[in-house]
């Protein structure tokens, strides 16, 4: 729940997600990024395209250089009044990476807000001197907020600039599912190893003749604490746009941490096949669910959002179903990918460290690739694609 109301655009935010996304959007681009639903399979190619490109010209001086010049020009407000590790990390190695100079706000006791100055006047006043704003808040719908604000902003012809949205409440995550995404591509681009690995992609294909390259016709199994789980909450939208993709949501049957109705009935809505379950050794049709998931996603339990009555519950409830042990490990495919948006609890233990070996143990990975997948949207708001595609070929012309 939010601890501040908007009476100003409550008509705004009790729209369906569906018919707000287009305030976001501006000719075919995202002017903000609040909900993961903006990330479209159109979209999300661009992103992963240019991902890659920013991925391969970090990897000498020359592209880097390159990229440095990108957007010089620009300057970033990291308003993160949430503790973060990754994402502000992530956010602040990609700006970093495009040559944009950032500055932040992680308390709010060093900003004016201690002298009763409204949460919306401080965005108001980082438009002023920053281009692009990109917030993590514990209050629900505020970066919603700040995005309608931005857009009369910009109807009455004053200043106004992109946000972004690093996590909002218990509520939604949109960057994070980028980079999930980027990770998904990625893991399931099976004809890259035709090239490289052909055997191994006979193998593939022999032991899984359904098997294909991209996010769809996939079974998705979410562990954890699905309810309070924003990046659960946007990844699933997103994925929900592609055809033949089944959802596992596992967790323990309470209310706080099973999948909540709203997003199930979004899902059925979007035809994706749902099933809960309340431990992780369950089967499907005969089968154990491990061994039909194609990409694993781990969550820890957000013990912040816990009230006493719910801690006390929590501390005697067995978690261990809920463990990714070395031997569930095992019943996952061979290509499986193992995903977490991390930080992991070290005390519950959800993905023990003796899994980190494993090959399909991606988290690691999947936060390095926040960095390319974020520069990547940055690229995008300030509309230099064709900028960094030109700069790309230069790049690839000079290394030859
Ligand atoms: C997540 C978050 O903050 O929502 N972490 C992240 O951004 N990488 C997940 C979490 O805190 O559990």
């Amino acid at each position: 729940m939010s601890d501040v109301q908007f009476p100003n655009f409550s008509s705004k935010i009790d729209r369906p997600t569906s018919v707000k996304i287009q305030d976001f959007q501006r000719q075919g681009r995202l002017k903000h990024i609040i909900f993961g639903q903006q990330l479209t399979p159109l979209l999300m190619e661009k992103l992963c395209r240019s991902a890659d490109k920013i991925r391969t010209m970090a990897k000498n001086p020359d592209g880097n250089a390159q990229l440095r010049n990108l957007l010089a020009d620009k300057r970033a407000m990291l308003y993160f009044t949430q503790p973060s590790t990754r994402t502000f990390l992530s956010f602040m190695a990609a700006c970093q990476i495009l040559g944009i100079t950032c500055n932040e706000v992680r308390d709010p006791k060093t900003s004016s807000e201690v002298k009763r100055e409204s949460r919306t006047d401080s965005i108001r006043m980082f438009s002023s001197y920053f281009d692009v704003i990109i917030m993590r808040s514990q209050v629900e719908k505020f970066a919603e907020v700040c995005a309608y604000m931005m857009n009369e902003l910009e109807e009455q012809e004053q200043r106004s600039v992109p946000i972004i949205n690093a996590g909002a409440g218990s509520d939604e995550h949109p960057t994070q599912a980028l980079l999930d995404m980027y990770t998904i591509f990625r893991s399931f681009n099976f004809e890259s190893l035709s090239v490289n690995v052909s055997s191994e992609l006979n193998q593939l294909k022999r032991r899984y003749p359904d098997l294909v390259s991209g996010p769809h016709q996939k079974t998705y199994l979410f562990c954890g604490d699905i309810s309070r789980g924003r990046t659960v909450r946007s990844l699933a939208t997103v994925l929900a746009q592609y055809p033949d993709v089944r959802m596992f949501f596992v967790s323990p049957d309470h209310p706080s941490l099973r999948l909540d109705s709203r997003l199930k009935q979004f899902l059925i809505g979007a035809d994706v096949e749902v099933h809960e379950f309340a431990s992780l050794d369950e089967t499907i049709d005969g089968s154990p669910i491990l061994s039909e998931t194609d990409c694993f996603y781990m969550t820890r339990i957000q013990r912040e959002h816990n009230t006493p009555e719910f801690e006390s519950q929590l501390s005697q409830m067995d978690l261990s179903p809920f463990q990714l042990s070395l031997q569930r490990v095992a019943q996952l495919k061979s290509f499986a990918a193992i995903l977490h948006p991390f930080p992991r609890d070290e005390v519950v233990g959800e993905i023990p460290p003796e899994v980190d070996r494993d090959p399909r143990a991606m988290y690691f990975r999947q936060a390095r690739n926040g960095m390319w997948a974020r520069a990547a949207l940055l690229v995008h708001l300030f509309d230099a694609s064709e900028d960094l595609f030109f700069a790309h070929s230069k790049s690839i012309e000079r290394s030859v």
